[in-house]
């Protein structure tokens, strides 16, 4: 198998990659290099349980294999779904295009999630474009709604996030995984009609410009994409010919959060179904009450050492909310490495990228943790890579400085086989 450094730099394979900067995401060379290298046929299917957005869902359709991208952030499937787009959508995107001036919406709902940051009128244009690429379709719930749309719906709503960010800029520190809420109505943001609509207009064409390099065609059903969770995944046992993916990271870094602009624009108008969402996912920042039951024999000799450290930590909370977060992380991350190989077909490899961290400074050794958990579940090692990694999530909580200098991370991929 052929691995190169993950880190996103040059993407030369695709034009793609750059229609969601998504901080979280491993290089589309990366992910093109595996699944080239990897010994598969024709009919072989490759899964991406934390498929985020998409790269190896995108690149699998480019390579010309059947996937499966699992994430359980109904966002993330329709930034993956968009990225399934041929030059069959972009045709009809741009006749669509031409009908974006003839909107009739007149009013928003008072309690849409946008008034955090927008005002009335940019309330209303957000709207107006989300009610012309749903045309008639109304919905019950954020996840029937997802389900409903088409790869060129899904293109149209991730210019809609892309352009929704811009205007947030003031409002997301450097921190990518934060975002700020105004003081007043006053410091809402003020948008109308026309100026959205240009800009909207001009990212959607800018989408488009990857269909005049990338001239290949596939089956729209190609990628099967999947709002489910990794811990028990909607699938048979072993049909799986190669894994490839990337877990979430232990540096309890919020996912819902990361996305709540584009939550918000998806959501049916509660709150509640963001923060259900939010709770969901791997690596949350909140804790559920009560007592987490757990087997400790499963987890290795590093985690239950990792779990220790972190409970008899001098610093505030550590043994109760920290403790806790870290533990469902692991119980989660536990039970999803059962589930893959549960789905892998035997003699198929397993290729993860992983990132170490730090909980102030006792240092997380996700790699090794990792792998102990996967030789428990009855995965074979067959190779770990390193690389130092400048993106490094560990350093994202500015805090984190109080405990140690400024730490180089690493990126290993491992790959294991069952
Ligand atoms: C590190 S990112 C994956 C990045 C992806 N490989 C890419 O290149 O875009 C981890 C993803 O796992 C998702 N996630 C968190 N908990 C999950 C769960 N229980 N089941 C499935 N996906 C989950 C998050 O929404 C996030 O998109």
């Amino acid at each position: 198998m052929l691995v190169i450094n993950p880190k996103r730099v040059n993407e030369e394979v695709e034009d793609k990659p750059y229609w969601y900067n998504y901080y979280a995401g491993y290089s589309h060379s990366f992910a093109k290099n595996i699944i080239d290298s990897s010994d598969l046929t024709e009919s072989s299917i490759i899964l991406d349980p934390w498929n985020g957005a998409g790269t190896t869902t995108l690149m699998s359709s480019v390579s010309g294999f059947r996937s499966v991208g699992i994430d359980l952030n109904p966002v993330m499937k329709v930034i993956a779904k968009a990225k399934q787009a041929t030059t069959r959508e972009a045709a009809h995107i741009n006749s669509k295009l031409q009908t974006l001036s003839n909107v009739r919406l007149r009013k928003t709902k008072e309690n849409d999630p946008l008034c955090f940051w927008f005002n009335t009128s940019g309330v209303l244009a957000i709207r107006k474009i989300e009610y012309w690429i749903l045309g008639r379709a109304r919905h019950n719930s954020m996840l029937d709604k997802v389900e409903s749309l088409s790869i060129e719906q899904c293109l149209l709503y991730t210019a809609l996030f892309n352009c929704v960010r811009e205007y947030l800029k003031s409002f997301i520190p450097s921190n990518p995984t934060w975002i700020k809420k105004p003081k007043s109505d006053d410091d809402k943001i003020d948008l109308d009609w026309k100026s959205l609509k240009t800009r909207y207009t001009f990212l959607v064409a800018e989408m488009l410009k990857a269909f005049s390099t990338q001239t290949h065609i596939w089956p729209s059903d190609r990628a099967s994409l999947l709002t489910a969770s990794s811990v028990s995944m909607p699938l048979p046992d072993e049909c799986i010919d190669l894994v490839l993916s990337s877990p979430p990271y232990c540096t309890r870094i919020d996912y819902g959060i990361a996305t709540l602009p584009e939550l918000a624009i998806m959501s049916d108008l509660s709150t509640s179904t963001i923060e259900d969402v939010r709770r969901s996912l791997m690596g949350t920042t909140t804790v559920s009450k009560g007592p987490i039951s757990w087997d400790s024999s499963n987890f290795g000799n590093m985690c239950t050492q990792f779990l220790n450290d972190v409970r008899e930590h001098s610093s505030k909370s550590s043994a109760t909310y920290y403790y806790k977060n870290i533990l469902k992380y692991f119980i989660d991350l536990n039970s999803s490495l059962a589930e893959i190989y549960r789905v892998m077909k035997p003699e198929s490899s397993f290729v993860c990228v992983v990132q170490d961290s730090f909980y102030k400074d006792v240092h997380c050794d996700l790699p090794t943790i990792l792998t102990e958990i996967a030789l428990m579940s009855g995965m074979k090692f067959d190779q770990r890579h390193d690389f130092e990694s400048k993106q490094n999530m560990a350093n994202l909580n500015s805090k984190s400085r109080n405990y140690r200098k400024k730490s180089i991370a690493h990126e290993s991929v491992l790959i294991f086989h069952k």
